[in-house]
């Protein structure tokens, strides 16, 4: 049915009017969390050079593990998810897809029983054109059908479809025809769509009330590398942006800004603090793309900060806006439930010592709460101030870093 239809069909018997529905298969209600391969391990195929290092079922079985051993699982890093680069270089005899089987001898299904008997979700990757982006199989218009049957069968739970390799009106039909495949399979799939960032990421070009219907998540932007320019570009074109990426956002469907990096080699600590507070505040998925096995105590206990990942997990769901912008700092803001907020003061200098700044609540907006508000800081794990609208909190921000702040009323 036509979402403007339910719409005025719902007012008429309730007397409610409401906005159009997002896509409705129940999922990702909060955005997604777990790992994914791709940043870190790009398209390594080459399993004699690299065993333990390239794309194969016994990477993904691994990270598995590693995300139920290490507490990720726990803490909300559910789904394990394949990138490019997985499959064979034909279909098989009846027009399917199939695996790499020397890198995935128990296929696909056989690796879905593996992540599901550890309580985990496993992700796949297609991608709408001729071939992906690394020149594995595509999905035709006249295969979404079959490849989204396929993928049913598999007892995958997510699908992250690329674009590489086709055009403009070929997306505009495969994406939404892609939609109604999965919801046909009767299969509760995740629809990762990377539509938007081959069109530019905005409107006219980019009709999000269209991609929320048929989408729970997807790529507006430039794919993240191992950089801090590149975590600062992406930053800076989702701030310049918000009016029109902000209101897309909501209880299952979500912007998203790309993977996390931090724990790889590119970002220091101030600077993986960073990534992590305004995708928070930009109520991120949080797919990690890094190596489980070796990753630094110091980066795990940014990904695994509970606050943190409780503010980008709020239920009311609301993207968070920069409400302020300059030269070298920025203040982003995201109202949370419960008349909570998360505030991140970033300093964007590349140079120099800590930056001095003095949070006061009234200027900010965040006021009505008779009593007053705690202010934890989030990195640090303290409490570090009780705030009425008379007073102050004064701190520092180090150069290519953050200062993350959770707010909560005591009324
Ligand atoms: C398919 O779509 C219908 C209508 O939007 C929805 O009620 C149903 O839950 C969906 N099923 C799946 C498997 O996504
Ligand atoms: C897009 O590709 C289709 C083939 O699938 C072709 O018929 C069409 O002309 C192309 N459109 C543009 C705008 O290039
Ligand atoms: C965007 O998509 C929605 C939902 O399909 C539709 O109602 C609306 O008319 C579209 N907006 C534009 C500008 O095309
Ligand atoms: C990573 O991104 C930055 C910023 O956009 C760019 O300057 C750099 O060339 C990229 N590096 C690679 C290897 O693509």
């Amino acid at each position: 049915m036509h979402c403007g239809i339910l719409v005025v069909l719902v007012a008429f018997f309730l007397t409610l009017v409401g906005p159009c529905q997002p896509l409705d298969n129940g999922l990702a209600r909060t955005p997604p969390m777990g790992w994914i391969a791709w940043e870190r391990f790009r398209c390594t195929t080459d399993c004699n050079s690299y065993p333990d290092h390239c794309i194969s079922e016994e990477l993904f079985k691994v990270m598995a593990d590693k995300l139920v051993e290490d507490g990720w699982k726990d803490l909300g890093y559910k789904y394990v998810n394949i990138d490019d680069c997985w499959s064979a270089m034909v279909r098989d005899v009846n027009g399917k897809l199939q695996p790499d089987p020397e890198r995935f001898p128990s296929g696909i299904k056989g690796l879905a029983d593996y992540v599901h008997s550890k309580g985990l979700k496993l992700g796949i990757y297609g991608d709408l054109g001729h071939s992906t982006c690394g020149g594995y199989l595509g999905t035709l218009l006249e295969t979404v059908d079959v490849d989204a049957k396929t993928f049913a069968e598999w007892e995958v739970d997510m699908l992250k479809l690329d674009g590489c390799n086709s055009n403009s009106t070929e997306r505009s039909i495969g994406y939404p025809k892609m939609s109604h495949a999965l919801n046909a399979t009767g299969r509760q799939i995740v629809y990762s769509c990377s539509w938007p960032a081959y069109e530019d990421g905005l409107p006219p070009k980019v009709n999000y009330t269209l991609i929320g219907e048929l989408c729970n998540l997807w790529r507006n932007y430039d794919d993240i590398n191992d950089s801090w320019s590149k975590v600062l570009a992406i930053i800076n074109w989702f701030g310049d942006h918000q009016e029109d990426l902000q209101p897309a956002a909501g209880p299952g469907r979500w912007n998203d800004p790309d993977m996390l990096i931090v724990g790889n080699f590119g970002l220091n600590q101030d600077q993986s603090k960073a990534q992590l507070a305004i995708w928070a505040i930009l109520a991120a998925p949080f797919f990690m793309s890094n190596d489980l096995r070796t990753i630094s105590a110091d980066a795990k206990s940014l990904l695994q900060n509970k606050l943190l990942i409780h503010i980008d997990q709020d239920k009311l769901g609301q993207q968070g806006v920069r409400i302020k912008k300059d030269e070298d700092f920025q203040l982003w803001k995201r109202k949370l439930s419960h008349g909570q907020f998360a505030l991140a003061y970033l300093n964007t200098a590349e140079l120099g010592e800590a930056k001095s700044f003095t949070l006061s609540l009234p200027p900010l907006r965040i006021e009505g709460c008779s009593h007053g508000y705690n202010i934890y800081d989030v990195f640090d794990k303290k409490l570090v101030a009780f705030l009425t609208s008379n007073h102050t909190h004064s701190f520092r921000v180090n150069p290519t870093s953050v200062v993350l702040f959770f707010v909560r009323p005591i009324c």
